[in-house]
């Protein structure tokens, strides 16, 4: 029989990636998220569409109506600027972790087997020891990363209804990445239009950036390949590159060089981030080396 999946945030940039790769391994795949019209499809199968608001209880209690029983559910759809985050504490704790909740009551309804959690590295804060475990310290040090902590400790009480899979992907960069927050496509849009590149600081930060097809890769086999109770796993490379590394290969891979403006170190910003990637590894998991991942953004920007 065909398995039925939702993915919250489907709509979104890993989300949107996900449900496609989902699609062409023949499930049946519901996307719920606040968009009101959706274009996910693969060769003429389209994902279903419920437009709907994770913090709207009483609409996310009624889903079930639409969809039935779920066998997986991905949960994505998250507030996910820190800034914004930082300016709207509540806004994003309703968000980020009323709205998990709300989901996960949902996956218990429509009697799921498995859940998987989009958490985020922000959980470790500064981590103080390199690299980065899955068992360090949690110590997040802005409301982004602090909500995430506590959606993580909500779907570990759920347990008992379905296996709970938490993801802390580090930096994900890929194709459909809108200009935001994250640097690799601020860079990618700066140097298309022949616009300064901007370093907070002299660009020595590092951060462990991973391929969009490989966290959606290893979110899909995660469930059937290790079913368990509960399990977290760092979802990076492994490999921490500074900021004035990625300007430099984003520059080559372009062709196209332009000057760099320094300004002051922002402050609370993290120093240094990479994962320890051993777990997924012992699972099989070979991440996209960095140039070659953004090769194939590059080259699927274009078309
Ligand atoms: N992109 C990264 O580098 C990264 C790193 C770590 C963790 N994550 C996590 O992965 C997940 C997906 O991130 P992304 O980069 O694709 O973000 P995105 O902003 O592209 O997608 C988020 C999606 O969630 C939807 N959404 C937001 N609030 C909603 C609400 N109240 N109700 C219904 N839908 C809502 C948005 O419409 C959007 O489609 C998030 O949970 C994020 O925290 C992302």
């Amino acid at each position: 029989m065909t398995e039925r999946v939702m993915v919250t945030g489907g709509g979104g940039f890993i989300g949107s990636h996900l449900v496609k790769a989902l699609l062409k391994q023949g499930y049946e795949v519901f996307v719920l998220d606040r968009l009101n019209e959706t274009k996910i499809s693969l060769d003429g199968k389209k994902a279903n569409l419920i437009s709907a608001d994770i913090t709207d209880k009483k609409r996310i209690d009624s889903v079930i109506k639409d969809t039935g029983t779920i066998d997986f559910v991905f949960h994505l759809a998250a507030q996910v600027s820190v800034a914004f985050g930082e300016a709207n504490p509540e806004e994003n704790r309703k968000i980020n972790v009323d709205g998990t909740r709300n989901i996960l009551d949902l996956a218990k309804a429509c009697n799921a087997k498995g859940f998987v959690f989009f958490s985020s590295a922000a959980v470790y804060g500064d981590a103080k020891s390199f690299p980065i475990k899955e068992t360090d310290p949690t110590e997040p040090i802005n409301q982004y990363g602090l909500s995430k902590l506590k959606a993580e400790a909500l779907c570990l009480k759920y347990t008992n209804s379905f296996d709970v899979v938490i993801i802390r992907p580090f930096n994900v960069y890929g194709p459909k990445q809108k200009p935001g927050d994250d640097v690799v496509s601020v860079f990618i849009d700066k140097i298309s239009k022949g616009e300064p590149l901007t370093f907070f600081g002299d660009g020595s930060q590092t951060r462990d950036f991973i391929f969009v097809d490989d966290v959606v890769s290893f979110s899909v086999s995660v469930l059937k390949n290790t079913p368990v109770r509960q399990a977290v796993f760092n979802v990076g490379t492994g490999k921490e590159t500074t900021i004035k590394e990625l300007a430099e290969l984003l520059m080559k891979l372009k062709g196209a060089r332009v000057p760099v403006v320094h300004l002051k170190e922002r402050p609370r910003e993290i120093k240094r981030s990479v994962a320890d990637i051993s777990k997924i590894k012992a699972l099989g998991f070979e991440p996209t080396p960095l140039e070659e991942g953004l090769k194939k953004t590059l080259g699927r920007m274009v078309r």
